[in-house]
């Protein structure tokens, strides 16, 4: 087991980009916050097209007004060279572009295909890198799709392989569906690992199916040491009402801790920020039997 964990937290991005929008305030609010429990690093916002997704319009206003934690490592995510022009334009230098691994959600999120939008990034990855900034790849879709369901773990590595020639800097496979299991896990992983054994390597697990935390002990097991995960599991799942996507950091950082492997964060700030995102998006999150329930006394040191 890896002796220390690093979270990256995404509730205000993916996280809010499945919420009802919030006010820019809110959204100041809580990276602000996030920058003081202790997380390393915080995907801030996304520079995307406001008609795809409203909730990031005003990604410029909140990277300008929030004030930023010196120890945090902040990035944006892109769908296009357009949208990490902008990014470079508002000062990040750590950018993530997303890509499919599935056709059709390709198409249904980017409006082109998984190949189009590889030969986009093969450009985009050379203007980051020009720009001083470094370049992750982002597979969504790399577990199972919501319209063609399995995703052939060969298809995802293929993937990699063109992405890392290109010049990726590391990649990331996002659980878009929550449809991974442990037997996925390792089978992505290990194909991956088989053809780019030095691609640093981030996993992004959902919730759907109750099987997050599940996936991420099985990723430990293989040495992965980078996750996303947002506060409060901000960021419902898009595809069946009522369902969760994103797991919690709150439920990741208290495996973790209990399980002594080293996080930064400090599980009391980040549930007092659970408590403040409840608020801000106006429904329950799952954090609440960690906030008033018995605690591991690891946990929270
Ligand atoms: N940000 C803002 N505007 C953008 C943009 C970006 N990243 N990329 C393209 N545009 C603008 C173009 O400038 C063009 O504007 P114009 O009509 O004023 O000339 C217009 O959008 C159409 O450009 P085009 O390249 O044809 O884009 P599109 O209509 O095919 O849309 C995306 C493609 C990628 C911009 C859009 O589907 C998108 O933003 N998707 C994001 C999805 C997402 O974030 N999903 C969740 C994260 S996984
Ligand atoms: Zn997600």
């Amino acid at each position: 087991m890896p002796g220390a964990v690093s979270i990256r937290e995404v509730g205000p991005r993916d996280g809010l980009q499945n919420e009802d929008p919030v006010p820019t305030d809110g959204k100041v609010r809580l990276l602000e916050l996030l920058g003081g429990t202790g997380v390393r690093r915080i995907e801030a916002v996304s520079f995307v097209h406001p008609r795809a997704i409203p909730q990031m319009a005003d990604a410029d206003q909140v990277w300008a007004r929030a004030a930023r934690a010196a120890r945090v490592r902040y990035s944006a995510l892109v769908p296009n060279s357009k949208g990490a022009r902008r990014a470079l334009a508002a000062g990040f230098t750590e950018i993530e572009v997303v890509v499919s691994a599935s056709d059709t959600h390709n198409r249904r999120n980017v409006n082109r295909s998984t190949a189009e939008s590889l030969d986009d990034i093969a450009g985009l990855i050379a203007l980051l890198h020009e720009a001083g900034a470094s370049a992750e790849v982002i597979v969504a879709t790399s577990f199972g799709c919501p319209y063609e369901g399995d995703v052939d773990p060969a298809r995802v590595a293929g993937i990699v392989d063109r992405v890392v020639a290109d010049g990726a800097d590391r990649v990331a496979f996002g659980d878009t569906t929550g449809m991974a299991t442990p037997r996925r896990v390792r089978e992505l992983v290990t194909a991956v690992r088989n053809r780019q054994p030095d691609i640093p390597v981030l996993l992004h697990f959902h919730n759907t199916r109750g099987t997050a935390l599940a996936n991420l002990l099985t990723a430990l097991e293989l040495g992965v040491t980078e996750y996303d995960a947002s506060v409060g599991g901000l960021g419902g799942c898009p595809y069946a009402p009522g369902a969760s996507g994103n797991v919690a950091t709150e439920e990741v950082v208290h495996m973790l801790h209990d399980m002594g492997i080293e996080t930064g964060v400090d599980l009391d700030a980040l549930l007092e920020v659970a408590a403040y995102a409840e608020q801000l998006v106006g429904r329950e999150l799952p954090s609440g039997v960690l906030r008033a329930g018995p605690r591991s006394r690891l946990a929270a040191a």
